[in-house]
């Protein structure tokens, strides 16, 4: 069978010349005479495979000294947890702020609320479905949180931070999992940010946490596999990480280095966004339901004029090779997530199918 366009928001497409090399090397890597999958984390050419992910990670989004980079386990999902747990000195006397933008912000809102006194919500867009990112203007901001917490991208709703919130001096925290490597970004903006890899970065199982260093060790009454310090201090090799899924995170970073880096990605995710909205613009078949300065450039939920032909354009698109195009059941309609691995081709083959079902279908 051949690919298909694969328009999943999570595990999403990868490059395909990041799959034909992990084949390639799958039995034997290099002169190791093994399967890097069966290989000790501690032997030389995995500690080089390692060592060479973060360093690539640090020279694409220029993440400076002052930063370590972790690559943990459990996902994004676990740092909605640690965060707090690491970060707040005195859980039942502080203060954190919460911008709730969608599904996932609203999860770390949760677990938040689990670790520390008082939660706060600095700005909420769910009054209107989450369709679309509140400006600076609308946030009110405690100068005494203890951090400020953004989801940088809501990879359910489709849509994306185009500034970064000034948070008056309170350290500013980003889940970065759906947008991550999609644009530059000023990392010293942030005390920290979080990403599950199963987007941008690479397969499920490994999520990378870029943390200001001063803010390690504030506590030492957590368990070690919560404690940013204990794998900081380790070099991410506390206890065996997930070697595969970090072997492919660093095939996915030398491939994104070898397309130009970040600032190339961008300009090809505004190409590949811009195609998309277009023609979901242009038609009066299709709506999208985001307000126009908050779409992201990853997700572009649509709907159709008529919802009970969903199923019918699903099953189309998949016989076009077009594949993974349900929206999430809070938003309906179809999502497609155009992450940097998804090709313009891709893009161009949706949008003629989009035109092609209205003209049968419309
Ligand atoms: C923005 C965002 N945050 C968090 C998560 C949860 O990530 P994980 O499944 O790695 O816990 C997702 C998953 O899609 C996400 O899109």
């Amino acid at each position: 069978m051949e690919r298909v366009y694969n328009f999943s928001a999570g595990p999403g497409v990868l490059p395909l010349a990041v799959l034909e090399q992990a084949r390639d090397e799958m039995v034997v890597y290099k002169d190791s005479g093994m399967s890097v999958m069966e290989m000790s984390h501690r032997s030389k050419p995995y500690m080089a495979i390692i060592a060479q992910a973060e360093s690539l990670l640090r020279e694409l989004l220029a993440i400076p000294d002052n930063y370590a980079v972790l690559l943990l386990q459990g996902g994004a999902s676990l740092q909605f947890s640690m965060l707090p747990m690491n970060l707040l000195t005195h859980p039942t006397q502080q203060s954190v702020d919460y911008i709730l933008t969608g599904s996932w912000a609203e999860k770390a809102y949760g677990e938040a609320k689990k670790q520390c006194g008082d939660v706060r919500v600095a700005a909420s867009s769910k009054a209107v479905n989450y369709s679309r990112i509140p400006t600076q203007a609308e946030l009110t901001l405690n100068p005494q949180a203890a951090y400020l917490h953004i989801t940088s991208n809501n990879t359910i709703f489709g849509t994306e931070y185009y500034y970064t919130p000034d948070s008056g001096g309170v350290p500013l925290v980003a889940d970065i999992s759906s947008n991550v490597l999609s644009r530059p970004m000023e990392i010293s903006d942030y005390a920290l940010l979080y990403a599950g890899a199963q987007k941008n970065l690479g397969p499920s199982g490994v999520t990378v946490v870029i943390v200001r260093k001063d803010l390690l060790g504030r506590r030492t009454d957590l368990p070690n596999m919560l404690d940013y310090k204990v794998h900081a201090d380790n070099d991410s090799m506390f206890n065996t990480p997930p070697t595969y899924a970090i072997y492919i995170l660093g095939l996915v970073l030398q491939w994104t280095k070898n397309q130009g880096g970040v600032a190339a990605m961008e300009q090809r995710n505004i190409r590949k966004a811009a195609k998309l909205y277009a023609a979901i613009d242009r038609s009066s078949y299709y709506q999208c339901p985001t307000e126009a300065i908050s779409r992201s450039r990853m997700n572009v939920p649509f709907t159709l004029a008529d919802p009970s032909q969903d199923a019918t354009f699903l099953a189309e698109a998949k016989k076009a090779g077009l594949v993974t195009l349900a929206g999430h059941r809070s938003v309906g309609g179809m999502r497609a997530s155009l992450y940097n691995a998804m090709p313009e081709e891709g893009v161009d083959a949706l949008v003629t199918f989009m035109a092609e079902f209205e003209r049968r279908h419309g």
